[in-house]
């Protein structure tokens, strides 16, 4: 595992944005996270487009996950998140997430599954890391091994994306995310931090045992995982 400390979020987005670049080629299967840690990237490689220097036309993206029950049309579902904060602007139209709308999850978890597999995996995917260490919606506890499936939002997770909507009683209590195994499966893992927030977070990722209590240690199995941290996400790292 390679830790790299920059000086802050912008610093961060803008060597996520080089490391997804130097992924691109026709067929590239780039693996994205919602929420606010990879938009300084997001926003890093919109600007690259919109001044001509990159194209994601011939890319296709998976996400990690996905609330159930939310409407696909609602603003804060995670195929609208996306679109409005990167694919619909950095040209990307061929994104597949989970559908937290469907009757039969178990179904569909496996068509998921099979999707990333026809697409020949992930060759590079973004990470964000919850503040109870948990990658994609893969909480504390998940088996190291899982597969995409439903899971139920600790307390923590959903106090936390709480700001996202009117209350956190309006956070859906459960989602859909690819397992740790699936996550492991990807060629490329990038995990970004930023914040005093993640700091615990990414020092038993990074530091810690690998246990299914920190999910995010799974990246120490990994033989290609990259950890972009601020100084700040950094602060408690030996
Ligand atoms: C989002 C996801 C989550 C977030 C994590 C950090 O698709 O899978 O694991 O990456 O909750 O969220 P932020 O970046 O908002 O702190």
């Amino acid at each position: 595992m390679e830790v790299v400390i920059v000086a802050d979020r912008e610093a961060a987005g803008a060597l996520v944005a080089d490391i997804v670049v130097s992924h691109v080629r026709p067929g590239a299967v780039l693996g994205l996270a919602t929420g606010s840690s990879p938009l300084p990237a997001y926003r890093d490689l919109i600007r690259r487009r919109s001044e001509g220097s990159l194209s994601l036309a011939e890319c296709r993206a998976f996400l990690l996950d996905e609330y159930v029950g939310l409407p696909r049309t609602h603003p804060e579902s995670y195929h609208s998140v996306i679109r409005r904060e990167f694919t619909d602007e950095a040209g990307l139209d061929r994104v597949d997430g989970p559908d937290g709308e469907a009757q039969d999850i178990p179904a569909e978890a496996a068509r998921y599954e099979a999707a990333i597999a026809a697409a020949g995996g992930v060759d590079v995917q973004l990470l964000g890391i919850g503040t109870d260490g948990h990658l994609g919606f893969n909480e504390p506890g998940s088996s190291l091994a899982s597969r995409t499936r439903v899971k139920t939002l600790t307390r923590q997770t959903r106090a936390d994306n709480a700001r996202f909507f009117d209350s956190a009683d309006d956070v859906p209590r459960h989602v859909i995310t690819q397992g740790l195994g699936t996550i492991l499966d990807a060629r490329h893992l990038v995990l970004i931090a930023t914040g005093e927030g993640k700091a615990a977070a990414v020092t038993s990722a990074v530091e810690g045992p690998v246990s299914a209590f920190c999910p995010a240690s799974i990246l120490q199995l990994h033989p290609r995982a990259t950890v972009v941290v601020d100084e700040a996400a950094a602060a408690s790292l030996q």
